[in-house]
């Protein structure tokens, strides 16, 4: 379960991250540009301070143009993953390998309108796959079912070839649509409106769990 602070109070990051700290596994930290997406968030020197005040990994997912001169630079801070597009990306493969030799996970982002297929064979060099089961940008949008797909074919692929391989949605996931998406395949979870619109995002994050698992309640 990867909490994504897109949906927290920007001025209290710190308190929101302790909000989930004793529910979520990761935190994911949305790094936008103005110019991959048309949204603006945070940055390098957010995330420098944010690694301060947690002991929670952090998972950044970078939707910026240029992630070559900028992912490293994640590592290098302290994340534990830093995924970047696919759509920004000329050579994905040397990128990963640079982001591992920073002490990072390495993950390749897929966005909305970019089919998986053409990345299969470049799997082994990432440790996360992220299937955007939105439009990158922006929170609070519907879940795309049709991602889900995506999410199979990865799977299939990964375990066809014995391949350990996280496979993380991002868009939409909620109540209602995580169990779809674990059935898909996926492993990681990330939810920003679904953790941080409600009153009390632990309890939130307990419940994502157990609706995963088509537990009621
Ligand atoms: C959007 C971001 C997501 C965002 C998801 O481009 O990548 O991580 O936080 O927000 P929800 O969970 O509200 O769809
Ligand atoms: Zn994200």
């Amino acid at each position: 379960m990867a909490p994504s602070l897109l949906a927290a109070d920007f001025a209290r990051l710190a308190d929101e991250m302790r909000a989930v700290r004793a529910e979520a596994d990761w935190v994911h930290v949305d790094v936008m540009d103005y110019h991959f997406v048309p949204n603006l968030t945070i940055g390098l020197p957010v995330v420098e301070s944010l690694r301060r005040h947690t002991d929670l990994p952090l998972d950044c997912h970078l939707m910026i143009d240029d992630p070559r001169q900028w992912a490293v630079g994640y590592a290098e801070v302290g994340a534990a993953n830093v995924s970047f597009h696919a759509e920004a990306c000329r050579d994905p493969v040397a990128l990963a390998k640079d982001v591992r030799a920073a002490g990072s996970r390495a993950g390749l982002a897929i966005d909305r309108d970019t089919p998986v297929e053409p990345y299969l064979e470049i799997l082994p060099h990432f440790e996360t796959l992220l299937i955007m089961t939105i439009k990158a940008g922006f929170g609070g949008q519907d879940f795309l079912p049709e991602m889900l797909a995506k999410v199979r074919t990865a799977r299939n692929h990964a375990a066809s070839g014995h391949l350990e391989l996280r496979i993380e949605v991002d868009g939409g996931i909620d109540e209602d649509t995580i169990a779809d998406a674990l059935d898909a395949g996926a492993d990681t979870f990330v939810a920003g409106t679904a953790v941080y619109g409600v009153a009390d995002p632990a309890e939130a994050v307990r419940r994502l769990r157990r609706a995963a698992r088509r537990e009621s309640g």
